[in-house]
């Protein structure tokens, strides 16, 4: 079978199972009016008419909405395809006709009046089959602690960009304690089994075990009741969830009531020791294999029914046992026939990350001994980094399986202005266009989300676009204009700044991995060179400030405002890092101080104040949302704990430290300015004994400053304090003037 029948065969297959049927129509129309009710109020989305017709995508088959009416007394009609058609359709219209915005860090849903006209019928197929969403790691990152209302405004958002594939992973580990009981395990050796809720993510991958744990009972009860309501909302919208499936990862204790068991110890993950992690692998011929996949999804089935897509990952970051292809392919067949065995109709949705992050391992026999284990049309890779390092190019468009371009962008969640605007912009389409492409989607995948939302604006909005954007300064320029509402000369200007710096991500700087050293362990050897010219994000920042006075009221625009300030201070912290450091060196203790004095008792200070100014920056907020997943102070204690250690140092020694570093007021304070203090305090007692700086020593002084901040119990604010305009603008009146003389000092 050519690739492009094997991808036109997965489209069928998948097409059938979202049948056809009128309720279903019904039901998906009923689930975006709902949606336009929570997003616009009921008297404006009374000025709609929603409706949902399968029809609407015969030819194609690919999701499609159709948009008209509106003007004076005429309601506009959003007939969708799907209901994640119709969803999309409802955002074009409110995006292109009405100027509005709807993001992560807030909406500009200012409507006009009447609504406009859509003046001539306008259709719009989406390209491809599907649009994905989401990464096994943000649920670590950022959804590990919402509730229902949180998820219900993801899921809406998800909606209104047409995302019709997403994982729906909550839950899992409910159905997996099932199975190890049935199976003959103990509580207390599943409890030690499992991870904690902010590590789960790499315990479903088979990275880690224990670490964080163990979870709670009423954890598992919450988050079947949460699955659930997802599933519920997320099938009600047409949309296609994909549940976990079992990848050959076990809990040790499963020798002990079958220690026959042909299972294989692997190598340890992320710098965690074998207490942590050395995950256990069943091998791929062991007649519990079958089994235990099986009693899994059974049951996961008989709890959550079944959209016929599957996730699972064996090798993922992990170093398989053997580079054999025969092997390969065993442990590969082993995890789709047992899929399979349940639900003959399975497809296997694989992160395609492995092969790029150990391309030493990954040779063309490895990553082919895989694909080709699992019948073609029934593996369906995401192609998960591929605004940067695509794998399809490599491997042949994934030798025939069909595949999802996917766009990761970001790492642990990380704050820090970033974006490979251009590289994002042009992806899918060449993608499309490669020789006996079996390319079937687009998708976003980052580990973290609510940062840089203009990057997955333009993500989305490529999921429904043939070609790249002509001119992404105009798209920009617009982009900021709907964000706050007004065309404003200056936050275009600033946004243009933005665009050909920090969002033209490009060569070996570029990384959404936020390296700042205001967010790293201080050393003498810390890299400061970034992708950009500083003096655009500075001249961005003055532009905003500009803007201030006309757009003070537009709470996106204050979020902007407070992420640039941010921004800036995360520049000027490099500039007086390097300061301080070359003072260090040339042995001059005055300008040392003088660098130390600002970094510490002024800028890093002043950073914090003017995060605290925004709910979305505050740890408290952060700590709060642990603490409310909890029912009893142990648990809210220990989910506290789970979070003040994903943010600093990952694992029990700072195995993964500051990975998912953030930005955060009381973190800064009480973090990353401790450290910064004990550092330059460490350079000056250096200078004033003449000994020399003994970094081993400050890692281990830092290593008690960031345990005492993890088992800290200060509570810190959840409402914010202070107003961010003037706050960013104190910190631009004190540092900007020093920026454009070229001197850090005050005259
Ligand atoms: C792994 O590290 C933890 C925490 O640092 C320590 O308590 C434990 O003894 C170590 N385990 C092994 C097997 O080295
Ligand atoms: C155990 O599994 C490995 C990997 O599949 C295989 O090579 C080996 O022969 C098996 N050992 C036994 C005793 O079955
Ligand atoms: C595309 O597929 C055709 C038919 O299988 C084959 O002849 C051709 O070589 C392929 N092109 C490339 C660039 O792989
Ligand atoms: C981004 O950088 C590339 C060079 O790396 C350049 O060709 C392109 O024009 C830049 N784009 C923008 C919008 O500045
Ligand atoms: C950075 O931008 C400033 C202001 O536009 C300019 O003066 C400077 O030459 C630029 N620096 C580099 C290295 O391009």
């Amino acid at each position: 079978m050519g690739a492009a029948a094997a991808a036109a065969v997965l489209g069928l297959l998948l097409l059938g199972a979202a049948g056809g049927a009128a309720a279903d129509e019904a039901r998906e129309a009923a689930a975006v009016r709902a949606l336009l009710v929570r997003l616009l109020g009921p008297g404006p989305a009374a000025a709609f008419s929603v409706s949902v017709k399968r029809a609407l995508a015969a030819e194609s088959g690919l999701d499609t909405y159709r948009l008209s009416g509106g003007g004076a007394g005429t309601r506009v009609l959003v007939l969708g395809s799907t209901g994640v058609a119709a969803a999309a359709g409802l955002h074009r219209y409110l995006r292109d006709f009405c100027g509005c915005h709807v993001a992560w860090s807030g909406s500009q849903l200012r409507l006009p009046e009447p609504l406009p006209a859509v003046p001539q019928v306008l259709t719009e197929a989406t390209p491809n089959r599907y649009r994905y969403y989401q990464n096994v790691c943000t649920h670590s990152y950022s959804f590990v602690w919402w509730d229902w209302a949180r998820w219900e405004r993801e899921l809406d958002w998800m909606a209104l960009n047409g995302i019709n594939l997403a994982l729906a992973w909550s839950g899992q580990e409910a159905i997996w304690q099932r199975v190890y009981l049935a199976l003959g395990l103990t509580q207390s050796e599943i409890d030690e089994y499992f991870t904690g809720p902010a590590f789960l993510a790499w315990g479903r991958m088979g990275n880690l075990h224990t670490w964080g744990g163990p979870l709670p009972h009423s954890w598992h009860l919450k988050q079947l009741y949460l699955q659930h309501r997802i599933l519920d909302r997320m099938r009600s919208f047409g949309m296609i969830p994909v549940l976990p499936a079992f990848s050959g990862h076990v809990p040790k204790a499963l020798t002990r009531v079958f220690p026959q068991i042909n299972i294989t110890q692997l190598g340890s993950w992320g710098h965690f020791n074998c207490s942590y992690s050395c995950s256990f692998l069943l091998a791929p011929e062991d007649p519990l294999f079958p089994i235990i996949g099986s009693l899994f999804l059974r049951e996961l089935i008989q709890e959550f029914g079944t959209n016929h897509i599957y996730g699972a990952d064996t090798f993922n970051e992990m170093q398989p046992p053997s580079s054999e292809p025969s092997y390969l392919a065993s442990a590969t067949a082993s995890v789709y026939q047992a899929m399979i065995t349940v639900d003959s109709d399975a497809v296997w949705l694989l992160q395609g990350w492995l092969f790029q992050h150990q391309p030493q391992f990954w040779g063309p026999a490895q990553v082919k001994a895989v694909l080709e284990a699992v019948p073609r049309g029934r593996l369906l890779v995401l192609d998960l980094f591929a605004e940067s390092q695509p794998v399809y190019i490599q491997t042949a468009s994934f030798q025939g399986q069909p595949f999802i371009w996917c766009m990761l962008h970001n790492f642990g969640g990380n704050h820090g202005l970033f974006g490979a605007l251009e590289a994002v912009n042009r992806g899918p389409a060449a993608a499309r266009l490669f020789p006996n492409s079996t390319m079937l989607g687009t998708g976003m995948a980052p580990e973290g989300i609510g940062q840089n939302e203009v990057v997955y604006a333009l993500m989305a909005e490529l999921g429904w676009r043939k070609d790249p954007v002509a001119d992404l300064e105009a798209w920009v320029s617009s982009f900021a204009a709907r964000r706050y509402g007004v065309a404003h000369r200056d936050t275009e200007a600033a946004w243009r700044l933005l665009l050909r710096s920090v969002y033209n991500c490009s060569g070996e700087a570029c990384s959404g991995h936020n390296r700042s050293p205001l967010v790293r362990r201080p050393s003498l050897q810390m890299v400061t060179t970034v992708w950009y010219n500083r003096s655009d994000v500075f001249e961005a920042w003055r532009l905003l400030l500009t803007a201030a006075p006309t757009l003070a009221s537009s709470p996106t625009f204050r979020y902007d405002l407070l992420d640039v300030t941010r921004q800036a201070a995360q520049e000027l912290v490099s500039l007086y890092y390097v300061e301080a450091r070359s003072a260090y060196l040339r042995k001059e203790l005055v300008p040392l101080l003088r660098a130390a004095g600002v970094l510490v008792y002024e800028l890093l200070p002043a950073l914090d104040k003017v995060l605290a100014s925004d709910s979305r920056f505050l740890l408290g907020r952060w700590l709060e949302q642990a603490r409310a997943a909890a029912v009893s102070e142990a648990e809210a204690h220990l989910y506290e704990q789970n979070s003040r250690y994903q943010l600093t140092l990952w694992g029990p020694e700072g195995n993964i430290l500051d990975y998912a570093n953030k930005q955060l007021a009381g973190l800064v304070a009480d973090y990353y300015t401790p450290r910064w203090r004990l550092f330059m305090e460490m350079l000056v007692e250096s200078l004033v004994q003449g000994i020399p700086f003994q970094q081993h020593q400050f890692d281990k002084n830092a290593f008690q400053l960031e345990q005492t901040f993890i088992f800290g119990t200060q509570r810190y604010p959840s409402q914010p304090d202070g107003d961010t305009v003037d706050l960013a603008k104190k910190l631009f009146i004190k540092y900007y003037p020093r920026l454009v003389a070229g001197s850090l000092w005050a005259d």
